[in-house]
């Protein structure tokens, strides 16, 4: 038996490794994959003489580590693009949402839809995702706002992964708004999602995370905290929807509860931003939702690098207010219009985005010992990734070693 299964020669790696040369960047690389983990990787030259079952030249192409998306919402039912035309004629997010439509339409048509329809759906656009490079993908729940069609999400979410071969890490977001039949009495359905969701989805193993959106139309600061309270009680990490379209205490709110990430972050004040940087919380930015919604309030970008905050990039892939499935796009969008660098960009879609996601020690930078999932790229250089709008550059994607797909 040959010491390792797979040998990829003749590459320029990106290894994204923090600290490192630009981009952690390694020209005439090689990279040794056995058991689905990276076995070795560095200079050709400086190869151990070891043989494997199978050697692939590339080409000189560029190797990253695979793309990962760390913030969608991308099982639903129905679509919203009629909101969509309704908002280009100048009525707004809130106004939509307060008449019914909004979250709360997708809420009625996922409820509605078969499981096999939602699944049929979800997997189109996790394929159309995960041909844009991506390996990891966070896929949250929302949609439902009651027991049964929570779970319903979740576990459609769970199939999609083991259908895709793409790794989906799953989010309770069952606070993502207050259902019809609680309106009025946004309390008890904190208490329903304690007392009723949360421990089944923990005992049948459904969610890796809770989120929620903390908003004037969502929920308030005290009950994000109460329901967040019980969630680590019970071993599960926290994530939130913080200050998107007004500034809700979210950042600080997430650092309090030493949350993975908090998410948006277009109105959240500097202190909030200091406990974020005290707390370890990754910051997610999400362009593809500040373009859609015709946002002007940029996210604080410059105190995050200040303070070193580490930024993740995400699609926040949903009908409302994000309807983009695709990474290198987002990135695009993240150096446009809150103006990261294309290193930025990048780290944000790799080693920001497995912080993001706790997944660290596993996966985001290109490491011996962490899983072999590579994106290889027919671009010049790294930064191509977020200079071209709406091009497919992705030459293969490696998921544990193994072609995806
Ligand atoms: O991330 N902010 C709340 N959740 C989504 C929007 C969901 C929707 O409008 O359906 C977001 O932007
Ligand atoms: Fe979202």
């Amino acid at each position: 038996m040959a010491d390792w299964d797979l040998l990829l020669t003749d590459a320029r790696i990106a290894t994204m490794r923090a600290g490192d040369a630009p981009y952690g960047a390694v020209e005439n690389a090689a990279i040794a994959i056995d058991g689905g983990r990276i076995a070795w990787l560095g200079p050709a030259d400086e190869r151990p003489r070891k043989d494997a079952d199978e050697e692939r030249s590339l080409g000189g192409r560029w190797v990253t580590p695979a793309l990962i998306d760390c913030h969608t919402h991308l099982v639903f039912g129905g679509d919203r693009a009629g909101e969509y035309e309704q908002r280009l004629s100048g009525i707004s997010y809130e106004d939509i949402a307060k008449a019914g439509g909004g979250i709360l339409s997708t809420v009625t048509a996922t409820r509605d839809a078969e499981i096999d329809t939602l699944y049929a759906s979800g997997l189109r656009r996790l394929r159309a995702l995960a041909a844009t490079g991506v390996a990891t993908v966070e896929i949250k729940s929302g949609y439902g706002l009651d027991t049964a069609t929570e779970l319903k999400m979740l576990g459609v979410a769970r199939n999609l992964g083991h259908a895709s071969g793409v790794d989906v890490q799953a989010t309770l977001l069952a606070a993502h708004t207050v259902p019809p039949e609680y309106a009025g009495r946004a309390d008890d359905y904190i208490d329903l999602i304690i007392e009723a969701m949360l421990p089944e989805v923990v005992e049948r193993g459904l969610a890796d995370a809770v989120d929620a959106y903390c908003e004037t139309m969502a929920f308030q600061a005290p009950q994000v905290a109460k329901l967040f309270r019980a969630a680590t009680k019970l071993g599960l990490r926290v994530k939130l929807h913080a200050d998107q379209l007004s500034d809700g205490g979210g950042a600080e709110l997430a650092a309090h509860f030493k949350a993975l990430s908090a998410d948006h972050l277009e109105y959240s004040n500097p202190t909030g931003i200091r406990a974020m940087a005290a707390a370890g919380t990754v910051a997610v930015l999400l362009p593809g939702a500040y373009l859609t919604l015709n946002e002007t309030q940029q996210p604080p970008v410059a105190l995050l690098r200040e303070l070193g905050v580490p930024m993740a990039v995400a699609t926040d892939c949903n009908p409302g207010t994000s309807p983009l499935c695709s990474m290198p796009e987002a990135m695009a969008l993240a150096s446009r219009l809150f103006g990261l660098t294309p290193e930025e960009c990048l780290a944000g879609a790799t080693r920001n985005a497995a912080l993001a996601l706790g997944l660290d020690s596993d996966r985001g930078t290109l490491e011996k010992g962490k899983r072999a999932d590579l994106a290889v790229w027919d671009v010049n250089h790294p930064r191509d990734l977020t200079y071209w709008l709406g091009r497919d550059r992705l030459h293969e994607l490696l998921i544990e070693g193994l072609p995806a797909g």
